[in-house]
């Protein structure tokens, strides 16, 4: 495991600044996660000792609990999610198509973020909305019926600005 100095300055002082707002709470940890993933956009692993000095608990409770949580995460994700539904539904539609034609606009494959953090890709199973059948969700945005023009408006200016 690193030391807090592998993380930017900003990122240390906003988790050091947590820690400290967290001292008083009973239970803390999986809000102060919560709260440091949504400041730096992850949860820096060279921070899990000091959150488990913060909280009173071991580093490997706490890893414990970030890899329980889907919603937690150690590795830095993109600005936006994309998830492209592979739901029966949408795959009937051509959800697969879509699948692969985003991952050639954005050029990652599913699970990956663009080195700039603008995007993470991922496919979800039904998102519930199958009338609009083939969907993907960027951010909390969906986006329906989409075709290969659709998606190429929605990322083309990102190929072009690569
Ligand atoms: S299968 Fe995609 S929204 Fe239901």
């Amino acid at each position: 495991m690193g030391n807090l100095q592998d993380i930017s300055g900003a990122d240390k002082t906003r988790i050091v600044e947590l820690i400290d707002s967290y001292s008083d709470r009973k239970w803390p940890l999986i809000p102060l996660l919560q709260d440091i993933q949504e400041a730096c956009g992850y949860i820096p692993p060279q921070a899990i000792n000091l959150i488990a000095r913060g909280t009173g608990l071991f580093p490997a409770q706490v890893q414990g609990v970030i890899t329980f949580y889907e919603q937690l995460y150690t590795t830095p994700r993109g600005k936006k999610i994309v998830r492209v539904c592979r739901g029966t539904a949408c795959h009937v539609r051509g959800g697969k198509t879509i699948l692969k034609l985003v991952k050639q606009q954005l050029g990652l494959e599913e699970g990956e973020t663009s080195p700039d953090l603008e995007y993470t890709l991922e496919t979800v199973a039904c998102i519930g909305v199958c009338a609009l059948a083939p969907n993907i969700v960027i951010g909390k945005d969906t986006h329906g019926t989409m075709n290969p023009k659709k998606v190429a408006q929605l990322f083309g200016e990102r190929k072009e600005g690569v």
